[in-house]
């Protein structure tokens, strides 16, 4: 057994040296959370507790914990080969993991990108984009198109496309030349909209006001969540993708969705792509690629770009970007084994067969204090809580240290609840959820 396994029953001696991402340090090791184990739907904490996730970690064990499947494949890729290069050399893992990734990928998006995270993958999208124009002579489209509220990592490339304040506002001037769409939730006309909101999708044509002012020669590409996650779960009006892509083909405008949490089935179909019908020019993705179980990222390109680099002389690079791990062989095990996982039990499926329960008991919480709206799409939701005044975040907080205390892992943005279960999820854990819930919106209000 590993150091940190022998050491599940007590806390680390001291909780100093790590800078925690992400996290309110001080309050945190004044009062830790400590996960020691995971199995199936449940974390065990360090104090022995079990604890019901409601967010698949961080959107990614979309398969659930302790998947022995994908241990075995790691634990063997590393006795074989731990690592090789993929720069001017090449091993098995990269090409079979994306040729097996083509087989679920939507239209005709056949060419894979490794990265090791999100961030990663969004900004070598970023780069692609730029690059792919400049190959075909239209070195003048630099501009990227981002949301508000939007999450894309942080990379300098996707905090500057990202929408978020507080994950941009530390750093400086960003990336010049990017500009943001609106964001999508209308809390006055679409508060408690089960699935997609009916109205707002003439907020794509926001775009066509980008491109008057700017000329679309000057436009490289525009980069959405197809959901939004992290801001809160910001589901798109009816009719709002297509429009964003319609609008992209009229100026020759790359449309990215970045599925870093859409992606694997969290829809109830392989990619937000498919849920909408809307084929994007290209898809990052990451966390549920490996069952969350080992980094990596990707991006998923059409074959028409990749065929646009693939000029010149033969010998020449073609793409001055890579990751010393971009493809590395252990991920590329985890990722196998989470595939056939995902393929043997048919998760994406489930996801969709469980989508309707899960919307009517997340819809049940409608009218408990403080719940001002409640949003959902697949197998994610947000309830939105009245903030109390002046102490944004203070009530979804308290929420979610209560919930943690009371056996059931949930995420907060703001005063905003955010659920994304494992698609391993049964109808009793779904009842858990909103049973805890229900006493925790109590308890706090
Ligand atoms: C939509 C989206 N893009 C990018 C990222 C960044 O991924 P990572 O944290 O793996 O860099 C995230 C993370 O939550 C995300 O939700």
């Amino acid at each position: 057994m590993s150091d940190f396994a022998l050491s599940s029953a007590a806390l680390p001696d001291s909780l100093d040296a790590f800078w925690m991402p992400f996290t309110a340090n001080r309050q945190f090791k004044a009062d830790p959370r400590l996960f020691v184990a995971a199995k199936g739907m449940h974390y065990t904490t360090h104090d022995g507790r079990q604890v019901l996730d409601g967010t698949a970690g961080l959107w990614c064990v979309n398969a659930g914990h302790g998947r022995e499947q994908i241990a075995a494949a790691v634990h063997q890729q590393m006795m074989t080969l731990d690592f090789g290069p993929t720069f001017q050399m090449g091993h098995p893992g990269p090409f079979i993991v994306a040729e097996r990734l083509t087989e679920i990928l939507p239209g005709d998006l056949n060419r894979v990108f490794f990265a090791n995270s999100g961030s990663e993958a969004v900004d070598s999208a970023l780069k692609i984009a730029l690059a792919y124009h400049r190959v075909r002579g239209e070195g003048t489209r630099t501009r990227l198109i981002g949301r508000e509220r939007s999450y894309h990592g942080v990379g300098f490339g996707g905090i500057s496309v990202g929408g978020i304040p507080a994950v941009r506002k530390f750093f400086g001037s960003l990336l010049t030349g990017v500009d943001h769409l609106p964001h999508t939730l209308d809390l006055a006309n679409s508060a408690f909209s089960q699935g997609q909101p009916e109205r707002g999708a003439n907020l794509a044509d926001y775009l066509e006001q980008i491109v008057a002012l700017h000329d679309a020669s000057n436009i490289a590409a525009v980069i959405v969540e197809p959901v939004a996650g992290s801001t809160g779960v910001l589901v798109p009006p009816v009719g709002y993708l297509q429009k964003l892509r319609a609008i992209c083909d009229k100026y020759g405008i790359l449309l990215i969705f970045d599925e870093v949490i859409t992606g694997f089935g969290r829809l109830g179909t392989g990619f937000a792509a498919d849920y909408f019908g809307v084929i994007p020019d290209m898809i990052t993705v990451a966390k549920g690629i490996t069952n969350g179980t080992i980094p990596m990222g990707a991006v998923f390109v059409r074959q028409g770009i990749y065929d646009a680099f693939m000029q010149g002389p033969e010998n020449a690079i073609e793409l001055f970007h890579g990751y010393t791990y971009s493809g590395h062989p252990v991920a590329c095990a985890a990722a196998l084994a989470t595939l056939d996982i995902y393929q043997q039990e048919g998760l994406f499926e489930r996801a969709a067969s469980l989508a309707g329960s899960w919307q009517d008991a997340l819809h049940s919480l409608r009218g408990l204090p403080s719940v001002i709206d409640i949003r959902n799409l697949g197998l994610v939701a947000g309830i939105e809580l009245e903030p109390i005044p002046g102490q944004p975040g203070v009530r979804a907080f308290d929420c979610f240290r209560r919930c943690y205390e009371q056996g059931l892992l949930i995420r907060v943005t703001g005063d905003i609840i955010v659920l994304s279960p494992p698609l391993i999820i049964e109808k009793q854990h779904i009842d858990q959820i909103v049973d805890r819930l229900t006493q925790v919106l109590k308890q706090i209000s």
